[in-house]
C-alpha cells in the first residue's frame, strides 16, 4: 500500500502500489479524465505530479512522445494511466 493526495479535493487515500495512478484515481472515486482507455493516446488523464514523482515508474517511449507533443505540460507532468504507483507516498494535482 501506499498514500495518495488528490489536489484540488486534498484528500488522501491508502492506495495498492503497482498499480496505475489512473486506476488508483478511479478505484476511490476522484475525477480523471480518459478518452484512450489508458493507451497514451488522448491526453485526457494528464495530471502534475507535486510530490512522489521519483517513486513512480519511469516515463517510457509512448508518454514521452505523447508529452512532447501536449501543451501545457512542465516537469511534473506525467499521464496518470502510465505512471504506476511505487511504495512512496505521491501527490497528484488534477488539472
Ligand atoms: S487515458 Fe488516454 S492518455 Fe491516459
Amino acid at each position: 500500500m501506499t498514500s495518495l493526495t488528490v489536489l484540488p479535493s486534498g484528500k488522501t487515500y491508502d492506495v495498492a502500489a503497482g498499480q496505475s495512478l489512473m486506476a488508483a484515481l478511479q478505484s476511490v472515486g476522484e475525477p480523471i479524465q480518459s478518452k484512450c482507455g489508458g493507451g497514451a493516446k488522448c491526453e485526457a488523464c494528464h495530471v502534475m505530479v507535486t510530490e512522489g514523482r521519483k517513486t513512480l515508474s519511469k516515463i517510457q517511449r509512448a508518454e514521452n512522445e505523447k508529452l512532447d507533443g501536449m501543451v501545457g505540460i512542465a516537469s511534473a507532468s506525467r499521464l496518470a494511466c502510465q505512471a504506476i504507483l511505487g511504495e512512496e507516498a505521491v501527490t497528484v494535482q488534477l488539472l
